[in-house]
């Protein structure tokens, strides 16, 4: 008897056990498939962290499964680059190799995407559509960025060719949340030798500044405009204007001589690899690209201030123009609107006007009287045609950005959906406003895909872009100053 109850006992606590088992995995299962998907670098792989072994001499352009092995650069102690793009590594150590994290799109063909296979695309559009996308969280980026070496290697950190070495850039990136798609602005366009500021909004979250402080320490061309100096940004005010001028300030500061700068939002993504970036801007001989108008401006903006009060005009001789608000400018251009008491006092005058971010440097670059660098002598209107602005691809929806929007307008403006990348593909600007990583994550992995096969495809030789339309637009002719 006693034997018999002992038997039951333990059958009980097994079965009791095994029930448990199984409801732990029933609910967990249950909790997992109702958890939204997390939007990151689910795809990124391990890099080993051993540098190629120096005696290793690739005779092509070898691809292995973590290392991209193109051109190598050589380059002895103090980093200084010795040899050209296209020397094949040949000579002695010391030298360093250029490493291209890899990146694929999963569970995605993004080709067929941008091939304009319709069918293809609606069914990803449909398998998209039916998953809840958020952003991986911002304390989770805070957390991988803490340890610097192993947060690094998920970036380009060898200077890829030549040409980009002696053509430094300047970024400024003014951004307020979302940090797991600021990553994957910075992870395409970051380069050891540009140099880059970052605006976070004063209002921003906490786990969102630490995300971005983590990842700045971890680059010593990174610098995140302080708290105590950072703007609580309202739109149509000063306070737009505000921080581009406090990170044009830092950027000019730095030892690098850069010689364009580029204002981007964390909103943006390029639509150019790295290399060919340089090569366009090149070819813009120091023009500014900064879209532009003065027969469509808002004459009042300027007639009356905030307080709809008359204001006395700015008789400078400045030509007054409305703009989008997108910076592609050379140096002497930042020079001047940072430095010049003509710029300074137009500046100021801004202070109390509706949008004057949309005023400033447009009407800067549209004043060749004041000879500014790289400003524009041509008629200011922008023109799809004649002035084409290269900055961005925004579609606003109408003139004279007007083109079809295959996912949602927000305040007039296409947030870019899959629909739309087979267009952005061919596409001559520079950088494509605006995605949404929790909207269209497949748009965003794949632009990131195509940049990433363009860059390597590049190195490798086996692709090169054609710039006769860059070379032969009408600013390049018709501008102030030369190359910086
Ligand atoms: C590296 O090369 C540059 C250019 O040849 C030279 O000026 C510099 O002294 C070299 N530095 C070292 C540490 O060898
Ligand atoms: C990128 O390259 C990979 C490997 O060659 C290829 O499978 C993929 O389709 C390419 N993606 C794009 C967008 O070109
Ligand atoms: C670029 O600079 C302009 C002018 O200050 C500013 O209004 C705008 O917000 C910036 N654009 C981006 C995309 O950061
Ligand atoms: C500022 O710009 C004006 C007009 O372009 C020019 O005449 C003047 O010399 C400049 N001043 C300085 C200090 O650079």
């Amino acid at each position: 008897m006693e034997l018999q109850q002992f038997k039951a006992f333990i059958t009980i606590i097994i079965l009791s056990f095994i029930s448990i088992i199984l409801m732990l995995y029933y609910f967990t299962g249950l909790l997992s498939s109702k958890l939204p998907t997390f939007v990151y670098d689910i795809n990124l792989k391990t890099i080993p962290t051993k540098a190629p072994s120096p005696s290793y001499i690739p005779s092509k352009s070898t691809i292995d499964n973590q290392y991209l092995l193109h051109k190598v650069t050589i380059s002895n102690s103090s980093n200084r680059i010795l040899t050209s793009q296209n020397e094949w590594i040949s000579t002695k150590p010391p030298y360093s190799t250029v490493v291209l994290p890899e990146y694929k799109a999963l569970g995605v063909d993004c080709s067929r995407i941008f091939n304009n296979d319709v069918e293809y695309t609606k069914t990803i559009i449909k398998q998209q559509d039916s998953i809840k996308h958020t952003i991986f969280p911002d304390q989770k980026v805070a957390d991988y960025a803490i340890d610097c070496t192993k947060y690094r290697r998920h970036y380009t950190t060898t200077i890829p060719t030549r040409e980009e070495a002696d053509y430094p850039l300047a970024f400024q990136i003014l951004t307020f949340k979302d940090a797991a798609q600021f990553e994957y602005l910075l992870k395409t366009i970051y380069r050891p030798h540009n140099q880059y500021c970052i605006h976070v909004d004063k209002k921003s979250k906490q786990p969102f500044w630490s995300a971005i402080l983590n990842i700045a320490k971890c680059f010593d061309n990174i610098e995140v405009i302080d708290e105590k100096e950072a703007v609580d940004v309202k739109w149509g005010f000063y306070s737009v204007l505000e921080p581009e001028i406090i990170c044009m300030k830092n950027l000019w500061k730095r030892k690098t001589k850069w010689k364009y700068l580029i204002n981007l939002t964390a909103q943006e993504f390029p639509l150019q690899t790295m290399q060919d970036l340089i090569k366009i801007l090149k070819s813009l001989k120091g023009a500014n690209s900064l879209e532009g108008t003065v027969a469509r401006r808002n004459v009042e903006r300027t007639e009356k201030d905030i307080n709809m009060k008359p204001k006395i005009p700015f008789n400078k001789g400045i030509t007054i123009a409305k703009g989008a608000v997108h910076l592609v400018v050379q140096r002497g251009f930042v020079d001047y609107a940072l430095h010049n008491t003509t710029a300074l006092e137009f500046n100021d005058w801004l202070k109390d006007t509706f949008h004057p971010d949309e005023t400033y440097f447009p009407s800067l670059n549209h004043s060749p009287q004041l000879h500014i660098p790289g400003s524009y002598t041509g008629n200011p209107e922008t023109d799809p045609v004649t002035y084409p602005f290269i900055g961005r691809f925004k579609n606003w929806g109408g003139y004279p950005f007007d083109y079809p929007c295959a996912g949602k307008r927000v305040r007039g403006i296409c947030i870019l959906s899959i629909g739309d990348l087979s267009l952005l593909a061919n596409r001559k600007e520079l950088f494509a406003n605006k995605f949404h990583l929790d909207y269209q994550p497949f748009a965003l992995q794949c632009m990131r895909e195509l940049i990433y096969n363009r860059t390597r495809d590049e190195l490798a030789g086996k692709r090169e872009i054609d710039l006769s339309y860059y070379e032969n637009l009408k600013m390049v002719k018709y501008h102030i100053g030369s190359s910086p």
